[in-house]
């Protein structure tokens, strides 16, 4: 129609024309623009995941929204005694949403979403590890975890290395954070949507466990539904 109307008002030399063309594809790239922020803005909301992929996302939503420091449940549904043992939690009481930890790529989100339309995903959804799940964010999964500006020291500075987070947790009876025999993945003790697991205390009866915190061989207890 913008064509039939160039054509009209430009022939008569007198009239300046109206170009209705540029007008109305600026319309339509605000709106794309409005419509596509509102979209991306909700997509970064915990809402969006468990609306959009309902099925494999809800029991991480739910944990996510667990009420902190009560008893609570996994994503498996398994009982976790305190829930402040599963980071979701914790996060969240610190106001940090799902993408804070989880970073896809636009082609993981893609091919998500061509999985869910097709139905064709393993559930329970395969655990990540964290080198999986930080590799989108160009860190590796210590530089992410203590990326500057997450945790702070006791006398408020960024925690941002290992030997920091070893000082951090040295008035502990039994120091987790003690490279004594490798360094550990973080991920070892500390689970997103499940209690975290005090790896230690396969051979150390000292290995005090944090409230809501299991040992390996509860781990081993644990159904995966
Ligand atoms: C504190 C960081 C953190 C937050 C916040 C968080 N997650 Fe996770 N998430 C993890 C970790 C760590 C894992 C892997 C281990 C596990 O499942 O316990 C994981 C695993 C997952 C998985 C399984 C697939 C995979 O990639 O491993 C899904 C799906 C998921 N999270 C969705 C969510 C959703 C949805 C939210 C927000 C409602 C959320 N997560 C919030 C840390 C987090
Ligand atoms: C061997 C198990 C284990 C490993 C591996 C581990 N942690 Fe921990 N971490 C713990 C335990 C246990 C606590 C104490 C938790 C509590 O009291 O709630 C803790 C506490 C923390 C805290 C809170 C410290 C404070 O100021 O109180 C942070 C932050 C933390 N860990 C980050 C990390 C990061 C980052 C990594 C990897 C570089 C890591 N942890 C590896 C077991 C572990
Ligand atoms: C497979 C069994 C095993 C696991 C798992 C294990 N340790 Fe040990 N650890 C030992 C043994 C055995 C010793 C004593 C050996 C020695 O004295 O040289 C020891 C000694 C230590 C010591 C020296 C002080 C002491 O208590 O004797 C520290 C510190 C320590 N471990 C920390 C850890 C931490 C932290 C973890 C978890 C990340 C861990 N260990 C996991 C078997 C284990």
């Amino acid at each position: 129609m913008s064509e039939e109307n160039e054509a009209a008002t430009a022939a008569p030399a007198a009239k300046k024309p109206r170009k209705r063309g540029p007008v109305i594809a600026a319309v339509v790239v605000a709106v794309a623009i409005i419509a596509g922020a509102g979209l991306w803005v909700w997509h970064e909301q915990p809402s969006f995941c468990a609306a959009i992929c309902h099925v494999p996302m809800d029991p991480y939503l739910e944990t996510y929204d667990e009420q902190a420091d009560a008893p609570g449940t996994d994503k498996w549904m398994n009982e976790v005694s305190n829930t402040n043992a599963m980071l979701a939690v914790t996060h969240r009481v610190e106001g940090k949403t799902c993408m804070d930890c989880h970073v896809p790529t636009l082609a993981e989100q893609v091919s998500e979403l061509g999985s869910w339309v097709s139905g064709d995903y393993v559930y329970p959804l395969v655990e990540a590890d964290l080198n999986q799940l930080t590799e989108a964010s160009g860190m590796d999964a210590d530089e992410f975890c203590l990326k500057s500006g997450c945790h702070v020291t006791a006398d408020g500075e960024a925690l941002t290395t290992r030997a920091q987070l070893t000082e951090a947790t040295a008035d502990l009876a039994f120091n987790p954070h003690v490279a004594q025999h490798g360094e550990r993945a973080c991920s070892d003790c500390h689970k997103g949507h499940r209690a975290s697991v005090m790896v230690c205390a396969d051979c150390h009866n000292e290995a005090a466990l944090p409230d809501g915190w299991i040992t390996p061989d509860e781990q081993d207890q644990l159904i995966i539904r």
